[in-house]
């Protein structure tokens, strides 16, 4: 391996630090000493109604059980609004960025006190109660915010289904957590186009109607003024509603344990899963990393550029940020509308302190050129992040001399949907940073590398990467299946956490993240199960089998390799190509949009019928001189013409 380039501590990013390298060695060995304690202490961080007794409670055993702060009481939005009020309810909560760069708006705390209490009791209005499931499915816009914060006010659980999800892919969430309260919008806005989402709400609506979930209303939001279906006595105008209610609502009473949210993730087997987070250790949890993580200090403005429809939105747009009393930016638009300049334009005109995007993001715009950057001051930022996928060295010395000027410290934070917040990652003040290492483990997290038998490797190793014990943001339980929890997560490797990736431990213990292990690729840090893209395919009645696997891509991180085998007499052609893209857009969403499509005669199956994924990854990767043993296949001839006819021929 070539030398690595080790960025030490800068003078100025230690002299405000929250943290230095001895204080988060003495922390870090205090929290997996001690949990209890150390939690003990940093659970205060949140105001409770009743006070914890208890603090640690988690087995990764048998059933397996995670409870944290189990018989505290309290409430998320109570927490994330009303405890700033008095000393900041005239500072901005929000400040929101339209696609448009000339549409902006600020939300003071006690604006967005107001917003959520009136939405919250227009859900109260319609019948919605402690423990409901309420679909979310908006645009970036401070109501998708409002949303979120309503349902946790009073103790619904939300799912939200992130605005690029096809009708077919909302149904489907809708349908398997029984959700029958939507909140939309008439359409979104991104790069200066419409997104049908209330169109998409009425067909997603039928389909769950069918799967047996009945919808009994949607709250509309209106955005853009586009034009749009409407079913009289099920849909309303969120606007029309809120001006019939009461601009105050007492938070829910919720247990430690009640659930917050549902959110919908991909796996490497079957249907997406709904990743159940609770409501104290979650808080706990995203507030702690958002401050340590970003260095936050009052007075900061803060921007995550991700969507509320992911995990990254709900930890460090909405719920961190807003629990610390902070002032967070929301983008409804995209990177390069209008222009490749967009992301520093906008960081100049708020004065933005704290930046933390995607890699996929940053590949694109350095593939742009500097001079889109140079043009902008970008003078006031002082800790940049990256999340969602490793990235690579090039883009991350990219991001710290030409976006940062050398001058700034990069946090590259490793964490997953499953984990509610970062689990590996630097501290501005503390961490010397290395280009593509996440480094080193957040408090009270101790990840280890275990080989393919099990066996944890000490030292210098390369291996899977498994959590040893439970943090207080991890996910309790896959909504309505706890089975599938505990096998996805902890039986491959007993009594652990395993989390899907590989990863190497180097000689300082700084940990670099190579990748899925599994059947899950990341596409522009859109995380996706190849499974869903076949059963997409095969779906299609010219189908008779596929395979999807990833292959490296320059911009994207990973591209999406279809093979695909078709019925008896269908002729494979550019026209069928073309259908199948369309095909799988419209049932999973444009994320999922097939790179390469491959017409295969023939799958590589051992005798058993297995596919033989590791030959097909290696030639997409257009690597077929290292297939390794083909001998077990049952027919080794197809593999001959799958690499005759592979499309990524260098
Ligand atoms: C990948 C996103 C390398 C990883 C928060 C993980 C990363 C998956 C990083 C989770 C990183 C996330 N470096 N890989 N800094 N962050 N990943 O659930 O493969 O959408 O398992 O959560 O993204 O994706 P998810």
């Amino acid at each position: 391996m070539s030398e690595v380039h080790v960025h030490r501590v800068q003078p100025a990013w230690k002299k405000n630090a929250l943290i230095d390298k001895d204080t988060y060695l003495k922390w870090y060995a205090d929290s997996v000493k001690n949990p209890d304690k150390f939690w003990g202490k940093h659970g205060k961080r949140i105001d409770w109604f009743k006070p914890y007794s208890k603090v640690k409670n988690t087995s990764f055993d048998g059933k397996v059980s995670i409870k944290w702060f189990e018989d505290g009481e309290t409430n998320v939005s109570w927490n994330c609004i009303d405890r700033h009020l008095k000393k900041r309810g005239d500072q901005t909560a929000i400040i929101w960025e339209g696609d448009n760069p000339y549409d902006d708006r600020k939300i003071t705390y006690n604006e967005l006190y107001a917003h959520v209490c009136r939405l919250a009791n227009v859900m109260k209005k319609h019948g919605v109660r402690k423990g409901d499931r309420v679909t979310i499915y908006m645009p970036m816009i401070p109501e998708a915010a409002y949303a979120m914060l309503a349902c946790t006010r009073i103790g619904a659980i939300h799912s939200v289904v992130f605005g690029g999800f096809s009708p077919d892919a909302l149904a489907g969430r809708i349908d398997d957590c029984k959700s029958s309260f939507v909140i939309t919008a008439d359409e979104g806005l991104r790069g200066g186009k419409p997104i049908p989402l209330k169109d998409n709400t009425d067909k997603a609506i039928e389909i769950a109607a069918k799967a047996g979930t009945k919808v009994e209303k949607v709250v509309v939001v209106r955005r853009t003024g586009g034009k749009t279906g409407w079913v009289a006595g099920r849909d309303v105008w969120y606007h029309d509603e809120i001006a019939t209610v009461k601009a105050e609502c007492k938070p829910e009473k919720m247990k430690a344990e009640d659930p917050l949210f549902i959110l919908y993730t991909s796996g490497s087997t079957g249907k997406p899963k709904g990743v159940l987070h609770t409501t104290a250790g979650y808080l706990v949890y995203v507030s702690m990393t958002h401050q340590y993580v970003f260095d936050y200090h009052d007075g900061d403005i803060y921007w995550c550029t991700a969507d509320v429809g992911w995990v990254t939105g709900h930890s460090y747009i909405v719920y961190g940020p807003l629990a610390n009393g902070a002032t967070t930016l929301m983008f409804e638009g995209v990177p390069n509308y209008p222009s490749q300049s967009r992301f520093w334009e906008v960081i100049d005109k708020h004065k933005v302190n704290i930046f933390y995007t995607a890699p996929t993001a940053l590949r694109a715009l350095m593939g742009a050129g500097d001079a889109h950057v140079a043009k902008t001051s970008r003078k006031s930022l002082r800790v940049l992040g990256t999340v969602g996928e490793p990235i690579n060295p090039e883009a991350w010395e990219w991001y710290f001399n030409v976006v940062g000027n050398g001058k700034v410290p990069i946090v590259d934070t490793w964490w997953q949907t499953e984990t509610g917040g970062i689990l590996i990652t630097p501290l501005p003040g503390a961490t010397p940073l290395k280009a593509g290492s996440a480094t080193q483990p957040f408090f009270g997290v101790k990840p280890q590398l275990v080989d393919g038998d099990g066996k944890v490797l000490e030292g210098v190793a390369s291996g899977n990467l498994c959590i040893a014990d439970s943090w207080p943001g991890q996910m309790r339980t896959v909504y309505g299946d706890h089975e599938r929890f505990v096998q996805t997560y902890f039986s491959t490797y007993k009594g652990k956490y395993f989390t899907g990736d590989g990863c190497r431990r180097d000689a300082d213990g700084y940990y670099w993240i190579t990748g899925r292990v599994d059947d899950v690729i990341n596409v522009s840090g859109h995380r996706m199960g190849t499974a869903e893209v076949e059963s997409a395919l095969v779906s299609h009645e010219k189908v008779s089998e596929a395979a999807v696997v990833g292959y490296p891509h320059d911009i994207k991180g990973q591209g999406i390799y279809c093979y695909v085998t078709l019925m008896a007499g269908e002729k494979p052609d550019e026209a069928l190509r073309k259908e199948l893209v369309t095909h799988v857009r419209k049932d999973i969403g444009a994320i999922a949009t097939p790179d390469k499509i491959q017409f295969a005669p023939g799958l590589p199956k051992t005798r058993s019928g297995k596919i033989m994924r590791r030959i097909l990854r290696k030639i997409a990767e257009d690597d077929f001189a290292a297939l390794g043993d083909t001998s077990t296949l049952a027919d080794p001839a197809v593999v001959d013409d799958l690499i005759a006819n592979r499309q990524n021929k260098r």
